[in-house]
Formats: structure tokens, sequence, C-alpha cells
């Protein structure tokens, strides 16, 4: 038996990393690369060192014992340090963070972020100047927290086509909904149950009005479908407008209303958007609840695929960077990079109106003799095919439930236009988009 090959890390240098933020994510990212650090080198052939911390306010009091000596305010010298090899930003939002990754970059450090809003923004310019620096940039964080998903639609699917990802990736949100249908309760109570337990922020509108997961969306439809994809390029609709009594409806037709992220191929391109959607009961993304995330992938010889797990939250999140961080030491370790963006296919961004889907469109009509024709004719003049129709009568008035074939967008945007007008419809009350797990 030929012996065992036993590699030594003791006689590795340090790699010197330095750590950009310290709240939620930051302090458990410190936490586990000081409490684990052995097995860590282990897993990474080399020594993991935080060199420094930079924060806003070091006063601050934190949830982990940070060492007063490696706290800073000044981002950008940290990491401009020669000894300096990773740079893990967990700042957010755009700006300082970007002026601090693109330094790192441009003077050879790799990087490693959960910012979805800065890749989803100028993830182009990013893996441009790491690309230039033969240095890595590595984001399994931003989309769905501590799911494994950017890493196996990039490297394991590479060898397939992916067609469409579909999926929850705002936790928050998913929170709302869940609470809104499992207790009835209305969009502002659920909202407010969500700010206590501490899944949304003070001010919600990141979630509620969908450019969290517009972002995420963005980020998922560039590396599934090769091509650069912005978050303006996404269609979004947050879940401001779902009503308790959308959800009741939804409910009578054995559906559970979720905020999907829907990014898939189509004719001519890449259809990439964000809004609310009814789904069946017995869809797997149905059993979705509170703030988990879940990301239905399919593709052409996998077939579908599902992931699911917690989409934020300190430590689920601090999971994904460090096995980023130990990738991207490997790499540093072995003189090579990770995969770059690949945006080789080019494709474009179809708008909305050419988005397929199927819908339900509630009405409040009167209760009269020839109602019906001229409804179910607004459908047929748009070439919008009716699969169901139910009734139910109020008094001189009738609540009339129609559900769609899949059809165009823009196509069902005029039909429910000519309703809207129509003598005989009193409202509108209701339109949502329907997601089955096959396009009809
Ligand atoms: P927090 O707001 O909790 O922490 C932000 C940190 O950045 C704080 O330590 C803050 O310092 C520091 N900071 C702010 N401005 C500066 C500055 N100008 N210079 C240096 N440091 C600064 O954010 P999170 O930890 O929640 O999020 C971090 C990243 O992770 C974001 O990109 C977010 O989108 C992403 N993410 C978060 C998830 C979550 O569940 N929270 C899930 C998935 C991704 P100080 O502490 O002194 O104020
Ligand atoms: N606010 C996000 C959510 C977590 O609710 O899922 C960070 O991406």
């Amino acid at each position: 038996m030929p012996n065992a090959v036993v590699r030594s890390t003791e006689d590795r240098a340090p790699l010197n990393v330095a750590l950009l933020g310290c709240g939620v994510v930051g302090s458990q990212v410190y936490r586990l690369l000081t409490e684990q650090s052995a097995d860590l080198k282990a897993r990474a052939g080399a020594p993991l060192r935080v060199v420094g911390l930079a924060v806003r306010d070091p006063q601050r009091a934190r949830q982990v014992a940070v060492e007063a000596e490696l706290l800073t305010t000044d981002g950008l010298a940290l990491v401009s340090r020669p000894d300096v090899d990773i740079v893990i930003e967990l700042i957010g939002g755009i700006e300082p963070a970007r002026t601090l990754l693109l330094a790192a970059l441009k003077s050879g450090k790799s990087v490693i972020t959960a910012n979805k809003t800065l890749i989803a923004a100028d993830g182009t310019e990013l893996h441009r100047a790491a690309r230039e620096a033969g240095a890595d940039l590595y984001y399994e964080a931003a989309v769905a927290g501590a799911i494994p998903l950017l890493r196996p639609l990039r490297e394991s699917l590479a060898g397939d086509e992916v067609r469409r990802v579909l999926g929850i990736v705002n936790g928050t949100t998913n929170f709302i909904l869940d609470r809104m249908d499992s207790s009835g309760a209305d969009f502002s109570a659920a909202l407010a149950e969500a700010q206590a337990l501490g899944y949304a922020e003070a001010d919600p509108t990141a979630d509620v009005a969908g450019f969290d997961a517009a972002a995420k969306a963005a980020i998922l439809a560039s590396i599934a479908f090769h091509s650069e994809v912005t978050a303006d390029d996404v269609y979004r609709e947050g879940i401001l407008s779902v009503t308790a009594a959308d959800i009741a409806s939804a409910r009578t037709l054995g559906c559970v209303v979720k905020l999907l992220a829907i990014c898939e191929r189509c004719d001519g391109g890449i259809s990439a958007r964000v809004h609310p959607a009814m789904i069946p009961r017995d869809h797997p993304l149905a059993a979705v609840r509170e703030a988990y995330n879940a990301v239905f992938v399919e593709a052409e010889a996998a077939g579908r695929l599902m992931f699911y797990g917690a989409g934020a939250g300190g430590q689920p999140t601090a999971s994904a960077v460090l096995g980023d961080t130990v990738a991207v030491a490997r790499n540093l370790l072995a003189g090579l990079r990770g995969p770059d963006a690949s945006t080789y296919a080019g494709l474009p961004l179809v708008p909305i109106g050419d988005a397929r889907t199927s819908y339900y469109v509630q009405l409040d009509v009167a209760d009269r003799p020839g109602v019906l024709a001229p409804i179910a004719d607004a459908f047929a003049q748009h070439g919008v095919s009716i699969k169901a129709v139910r009734q139910e009568g109020r008094g001189d008035d009738a609540n009339l439930i129609i559900m769609t074939h899949t059809t165009r967008e823009a196509a069902l945007a005029k039909t429910v236009a000519m309703l809207g007008a129509m003598e005989a419809v009193r409202n509108v009350d209701s339109v949502m988009r329907v997601a089955a797990l096959e396009d009809e």
C-alpha cells in the first residue's frame, strides 16, 4: 500500500485578509475566521489571518469581540496595504464599497463580497478589473444567502443549457406573504411582524418594492445565460399592492402568492422579471414558508433542480462568504484564478410586454343577461385564451374570476384596459400572474 501523502500547512505563510464591515454578516465572518481557524487553515492550505477590519464607527458595540487595534475607519488604506492578499467586503450598497473593491482588485487583491446591489449594478467593471489584475472576484453570498447557487450554475451546469431560473430570493417578502396567507393578516400587520422579528429593515423599501430580488435576478440571469444583465434590465414589481383579498382569492383557487424572480430564455433573448404571482399549492415553491429562499433551475439535460435554504442572516450568509474565501485561498496558493464571468452569449433582454405567462383576472360585473359574451370577446380580440371562468353572485353584481392560458403580457394588458372601459364591468378588482411548473 503506498504511503499516504500528508501535506503540511505549517510552513505556509498566512494569507492576510482585510475585512470591510463588521455588522450582521461581517461579525459572523470574523467570528468563524477566528474560531474555525485550524480547520480553515487545513482546508485552504494556509492560515487565514485577519489583519484589519474597516468599520464606520469603531466605538460601536459588536456581536463579537474584536481586538481594538484591528479596527479602522480608513477602508482605502486597509485594502491598499501591500501585505493584504484577500479583501472581504460586507459593507453593502454602492459607495464606498465600489471604490474600495476597484482599488483592491487593481492592486491585485482577490475579492469576496455579499453585495448584490453592487454586483448587479457594476459587475461588468468589477469583473474587468479582476481579469486585468489576475485576481478573483467571488460573490456566492450575494444571492440567496447560504444556498450554494451561483457555483452550481457557473460550474456544475457549465455543460448544460439552462432554460429557466425561477425562485423565491427575498426572505422578508416571503415571510410577509406567508403570514398573510396563514393568518389572514393584511400587508401592514405582516410587515410590522417582520420588522419586530428583525427580518425587515426599518425602511423596508429594498425588500417590499422588489429592488433586492431584482438585483439577485440580474446576477442569476447573467450567470445562467452567459450574458450581461444589470438590475435596471429586470422588470420589477414588489408586493406593496398585494391585498388580503388577493391572498384569499388565491386560497380559494388552491394557490398561494409568492414574490418570484423569473429568468428565462425566450424568443429573441432573455426575460428577467420580479413580481408577485400565484402558484398552485402543490408547486414545490409553495412549500417555502417563513423567510426561507428556494430556487428552481430547469436545464436542458439535467431537468429540474431545486435549491432550498436560509437566504439571509448573519451565520448562514457567513457560511457562503467563507466557502468563497477558502476557494480563493486555494486559487492563490495554486497560482490560479477561478472561473471568469462568462458573457459570450450576449443575449438581449426582451421587454416585459413579450413575457409569457398565464393570468388570474377578477372582475366586479353587473349580473344581468348578455354580460359574459362581450367580456369573453375582449379576451378573444386580443388572442388571449380563457382556461376557466367562475362566477359568484353578489346581489346585482357578480364576482367574475377568469383564468387564462399562457399569453403575452402585452395582450393581457390590452384586454384588461378594454375590460376596464366596459359599462358592465364595475371594477377590475385584481390581475395577477400565475406561475406553473411548465409553460402550457
Ligand atoms: P450591516 O449594516 O449589518 O453592516 C454593515 C457594516 O459596514 C457595519 O459594520 C458598518 O460599520 C460598516 N460600514 C458602513 N459604512 C462603512 C464605511 N464607509 N467604511 C467602513 N465600514 C462601513 O450589513 P449586513 O452585514 O447586513 O450586510 C452586509 C452585506 O451583506 C450587504 O451587501 C448585504 O446586502 C449582504 N447580505 C446581507 C444579508 C443579511 O442577512 N444581513 C444576507 C445576504 C447578503 P459600523 O458597524 O461601524 O456601523
Ligand atoms: N433582505 C434580504 C432578504 C436579505 O430579506 O432576503 C439580504 O439579501
